[in-house]
Protein backbone atom coordinates (compact mmCIF):
# COMPACT_ATOMS: atom_id res chain seq x y z
CA UNK A 1 0.00 0.00 0.00
CA UNK A 2 1.46 3.58 -0.81
CA UNK A 3 0.38 6.63 0.86
CA UNK A 4 -0.09 9.17 -2.59
CA UNK A 5 -1.32 12.20 -0.39
CA UNK A 6 -1.12 15.65 -1.56
CA UNK A 7 -3.54 17.81 0.50
CA UNK A 8 -1.80 18.13 3.80
CA UNK A 9 -2.29 15.72 6.77
CA UNK A 10 -2.15 16.85 10.30
CA UNK A 11 -1.86 13.66 12.92
CA UNK A 12 -2.75 13.34 16.41
CA UNK A 13 -2.56 9.84 17.71
CA UNK A 14 -2.77 8.67 21.30
CA UNK A 15 -4.66 6.26 23.43
CA UNK A 16 -8.50 7.25 24.89
CA UNK A 17 -8.94 10.14 26.95
CA UNK A 18 -6.09 12.19 25.76
CA UNK A 19 -8.95 14.62 24.33
CA UNK A 20 -7.65 13.88 21.17
CA UNK A 21 -10.97 14.40 19.44
CA UNK A 22 -11.97 17.74 21.12
CA UNK A 23 -8.41 18.69 20.18
CA UNK A 24 -8.27 17.89 16.35
CA UNK A 25 -11.91 19.15 16.06
CA UNK A 26 -11.12 22.51 17.33
CA UNK A 27 -7.57 22.73 15.18
CA UNK A 28 -9.03 21.49 12.19
CA UNK A 29 -11.62 24.54 12.81
CA UNK A 30 -8.79 26.92 13.43
CA UNK A 31 -6.84 25.56 10.43
CA UNK A 32 -9.16 25.46 7.97
CA UNK A 33 -9.30 22.00 7.40
CA UNK A 34 -12.10 19.06 7.88
CA UNK A 35 -11.51 16.87 11.26
CA UNK A 36 -11.57 12.98 10.15
CA UNK A 37 -12.33 11.30 13.69
CA UNK A 38 -10.74 7.15 12.77
CA UNK A 39 -11.89 5.92 15.94
CA UNK A 40 -15.56 6.26 14.83
CA UNK A 41 -14.92 4.18 11.73
CA UNK A 42 -13.76 1.53 13.93
CA UNK A 43 -16.58 1.80 16.12
CA UNK A 44 -19.08 2.31 13.19
CA UNK A 45 -17.59 -1.36 11.89
CA UNK A 46 -18.54 -2.57 15.69
CA UNK A 47 -22.37 -1.12 15.87
CA UNK A 48 -22.48 -2.89 12.64
CA UNK A 49 -21.75 -6.11 13.92
CA UNK A 50 -23.76 -5.58 16.89
CA UNK A 51 -26.72 -4.64 14.68
CA UNK A 52 -26.28 -7.61 12.54
CA UNK A 53 -25.45 -9.83 15.49
CA UNK A 54 -22.23 -10.85 14.41
CA UNK A 55 -19.82 -12.69 16.67
CA UNK A 56 -16.43 -10.58 17.19
CA UNK A 57 -14.75 -13.92 16.62
CA UNK A 58 -16.05 -14.39 13.49
CA UNK A 59 -13.38 -13.09 11.68
CA UNK A 60 -14.85 -12.86 8.20
CA UNK A 61 -18.08 -11.80 9.02
CA UNK A 62 -16.45 -8.68 10.61
CA UNK A 63 -14.35 -8.53 7.36
CA UNK A 64 -17.82 -8.57 5.46
CA UNK A 65 -19.62 -5.91 7.62
CA UNK A 66 -16.56 -3.53 7.08
CA UNK A 67 -16.57 -4.08 3.60
CA UNK A 68 -20.36 -2.97 3.19
CA UNK A 69 -19.46 0.52 5.01
CA UNK A 70 -19.18 3.75 3.08
CA UNK A 71 -17.63 6.81 4.59
CA UNK A 72 -17.36 10.40 3.75
CA UNK A 73 -17.13 13.62 6.21
CA UNK A 74 -19.38 17.12 6.16
CA UNK A 75 -18.94 19.61 8.05
CA UNK A 76 -16.24 17.54 10.18
CA UNK A 77 -18.85 15.08 11.13
CA UNK A 78 -18.22 11.34 9.55
CA UNK A 79 -21.02 10.02 7.53
CA UNK A 80 -21.81 6.30 7.64
CA UNK A 81 -23.88 5.21 4.63
CA UNK A 82 -24.71 9.00 4.29
CA UNK A 83 -25.95 9.20 7.85
CA UNK A 84 -24.31 10.95 10.68
CA UNK A 85 -24.16 8.52 13.69
CA UNK A 86 -21.78 10.64 15.95
CA UNK A 87 -24.33 10.30 18.96
CA UNK A 88 -24.82 5.86 19.25
CA UNK A 89 -21.22 5.53 17.97
CA UNK A 90 -19.79 7.15 21.10
CA UNK A 91 -21.59 4.78 23.43
CA UNK A 92 -19.62 2.85 25.80
CA UNK A 93 -20.15 -0.22 25.05
CA UNK A 94 -19.08 0.48 21.18
CA UNK A 95 -15.80 1.91 22.10
CA UNK A 96 -15.06 -1.58 24.47
CA UNK A 97 -16.11 -3.77 20.96
CA UNK A 98 -14.30 -1.39 18.46
CA UNK A 99 -10.80 -2.22 20.03
CA UNK A 100 -11.75 -6.11 19.43
CA UNK A 101 -12.48 -5.58 15.51
CA UNK A 102 -9.89 -3.16 14.89
CA UNK A 103 -7.16 -6.26 15.70
CA UNK A 104 -8.31 -7.87 12.72
CA UNK A 105 -5.57 -6.61 10.00
CA UNK A 106 -8.12 -7.03 6.79
CA UNK A 107 -10.77 -4.76 9.05
CA UNK A 108 -7.72 -2.08 9.18
CA UNK A 109 -6.56 -2.83 5.73
CA UNK A 110 -10.05 -1.89 3.99
CA UNK A 111 -10.66 1.43 6.95
CA UNK A 112 -6.97 2.72 5.98
CA UNK A 113 -7.99 3.17 2.60
CA UNK A 114 -11.05 4.89 3.07
CA UNK A 115 -8.83 7.28 5.54
CA UNK A 116 -6.24 7.98 2.60
CA UNK A 117 -9.11 8.06 0.15
CA UNK A 118 -10.75 11.17 2.50
CA UNK A 119 -7.07 12.35 3.07
CA UNK A 120 -6.77 12.90 -1.20
CA UNK A 121 -10.05 15.11 -0.98
CA UNK A 122 -9.39 17.61 1.17
CA UNK A 123 -6.53 18.67 3.61
CA UNK A 124 -7.60 17.00 7.21
CA UNK A 125 -6.60 16.73 10.80
CA UNK A 126 -6.74 13.27 11.26
CA UNK A 127 -7.02 11.30 14.89
CA UNK A 128 -6.45 7.76 15.99
CA UNK A 129 -3.74 5.39 16.59
CA UNK A 130 -1.77 4.73 14.00
CA UNK A 131 -2.05 7.87 11.65
CA UNK A 132 1.15 8.85 11.86
CA UNK A 133 2.61 5.84 12.44
CA UNK A 134 1.23 3.66 9.38
CA UNK A 135 -2.08 5.73 7.65
CA UNK A 136 0.10 9.03 6.60
CA UNK A 137 3.89 8.40 7.09
CA UNK A 138 4.44 11.51 4.87
CA UNK A 139 2.19 13.79 7.00
CA UNK A 140 2.65 17.66 7.34
CA UNK A 141 3.12 17.38 11.11
CA UNK A 142 2.48 14.55 13.52
CA UNK A 143 1.83 14.92 16.94
CA UNK A 144 1.17 12.00 19.84
CA UNK A 145 -0.84 13.01 23.03
CA UNK A 146 -0.52 12.00 26.48
CA UNK A 147 -1.74 11.95 29.80
CA UNK A 148 -1.75 9.99 33.53
CA UNK A 149 -4.26 6.51 33.01
CA UNK A 150 -5.93 8.92 36.21
CA UNK A 151 -6.13 11.82 34.65
CA UNK A 152 -7.65 9.90 31.23
CA UNK A 153 -10.37 7.84 33.25
CA UNK A 154 -11.91 11.03 35.44
CA UNK A 155 -12.29 12.59 31.67
CA UNK A 156 -13.78 10.11 30.28
CA UNK A 157 -16.26 10.22 33.67
CA UNK A 158 -17.10 13.21 33.70
CA UNK A 159 -18.37 12.92 29.97
CA UNK A 160 -20.18 9.72 29.78
CA UNK A 161 -20.07 8.44 33.24
CA UNK A 162 -23.33 9.89 34.12
CA UNK A 163 -25.26 8.42 30.91
CA UNK A 164 -23.62 5.21 30.63
CA UNK A 165 -23.73 4.02 34.46
CA UNK A 166 -20.08 3.30 34.29
CA UNK A 167 -18.29 4.25 37.46
CA UNK A 168 -15.05 5.88 37.53
CA UNK A 169 -13.52 2.19 38.18
CA UNK A 170 -14.89 1.02 35.29
CA UNK A 171 -13.59 3.10 33.35
CA UNK A 172 -10.21 3.44 34.47
CA UNK A 173 -10.09 -0.88 34.28
CA UNK A 174 -11.65 -0.84 30.70
CA UNK A 175 -9.35 2.20 29.32
CA UNK A 176 -6.17 -0.16 31.00
CA UNK A 177 -7.45 -3.21 29.15
CA UNK A 178 -8.29 -1.17 25.97
CA UNK A 179 -4.88 0.65 26.17
CA UNK A 180 -2.99 -2.76 26.51
CA UNK A 181 -5.09 -4.59 23.84
CA UNK A 182 -4.38 -1.52 21.21
CA UNK A 183 -0.32 -1.09 21.89
CA UNK A 184 0.37 -4.78 21.82
CA UNK A 185 -1.41 -6.17 18.87
CA UNK A 186 0.68 -7.45 15.91
CA UNK A 187 -0.93 -4.91 13.42
CA UNK A 188 -0.46 -0.93 13.47
CA UNK A 189 0.16 -0.94 17.60
CA UNK A 190 -0.64 2.08 19.56
CA UNK A 191 2.94 3.84 19.64
CA UNK A 192 4.25 7.45 18.71
CA UNK A 193 5.84 7.66 15.41
CA UNK A 194 9.45 8.51 15.65
CA UNK A 195 8.99 12.07 13.66
CA UNK A 196 5.95 12.56 16.16
CA UNK A 197 6.03 15.43 18.82
CA UNK A 198 4.38 14.31 22.08
CA UNK A 199 2.41 16.26 23.84
CA UNK A 200 1.43 15.93 27.55
CA UNK A 201 -1.90 17.15 28.14
CA UNK A 202 -2.36 16.24 31.72
CA UNK A 203 -2.61 19.87 32.95
CA UNK A 204 -3.34 21.70 30.20
CA UNK A 205 -6.77 22.48 29.12
CA UNK A 206 -8.32 21.68 25.82
CA UNK A 207 -7.56 25.36 24.24
CA UNK A 208 -4.38 25.23 25.64
CA UNK A 209 -3.09 21.96 23.79
CA UNK A 210 -4.82 23.88 20.80
CA UNK A 211 -2.79 26.53 20.78
CA UNK A 212 0.41 24.52 20.86
CA UNK A 213 -0.39 22.23 17.89
CA UNK A 214 -1.63 25.30 16.02
CA UNK A 215 1.75 27.20 16.23
CA UNK A 216 3.78 24.03 15.78
CA UNK A 217 1.66 23.38 12.71
CA UNK A 218 1.72 26.89 10.84
CA UNK A 219 6.06 26.65 11.70
CA UNK A 220 5.46 23.43 9.73
CA UNK A 221 2.94 24.58 7.27
CA UNK A 222 5.56 27.70 6.44
CA UNK A 223 8.52 25.73 5.61
O1 LIG B 1 -10.54 6.66 19.61
P1 LIG B 1 -11.69 5.74 19.92
O2 LIG B 1 -11.85 5.46 21.38
O3 LIG B 1 -12.96 6.17 19.28
O4 LIG B 1 -11.29 4.36 19.20
C1 LIG B 1 -11.99 3.16 19.44
C2 LIG B 1 -11.07 1.99 19.19
O5 LIG B 1 -10.79 1.91 17.78
C3 LIG B 1 -9.70 2.06 19.86
O6 LIG B 1 -9.68 1.49 21.16
C4 LIG B 1 -8.82 1.28 18.91
O7 LIG B 1 -8.86 -0.11 19.20
C5 LIG B 1 -9.47 1.45 17.56
N1 LIG B 1 -8.74 2.40 16.71
C6 LIG B 1 -7.64 1.92 16.02
N2 LIG B 1 -7.00 2.72 15.13
C7 LIG B 1 -7.40 3.98 14.93
C8 LIG B 1 -8.51 4.50 15.65
C9 LIG B 1 -9.15 3.68 16.54
O8 LIG B 1 -7.24 0.78 16.20
N3 LIG B 1 -6.77 4.73 14.03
Amino acid sequence: MTAAVSSPVITIDGPAGTGKSTVALRLAERLGFQFLNTGAMYRAVAMRCLEKGISFEDEESVVAAARELRFCIREHRLQVDGQDLSEQLTAHSVGRSASLVAAYPRVREILVEHQRDIARRQPIVTEGRDQGTVVFPDASRKFFLTASSEVRARRRFEEVGATSGASYEDILREQQERDLRDSTRSVAPLKPAEDAEIVDSSDLDVEQVVDVLARMVQESLKN
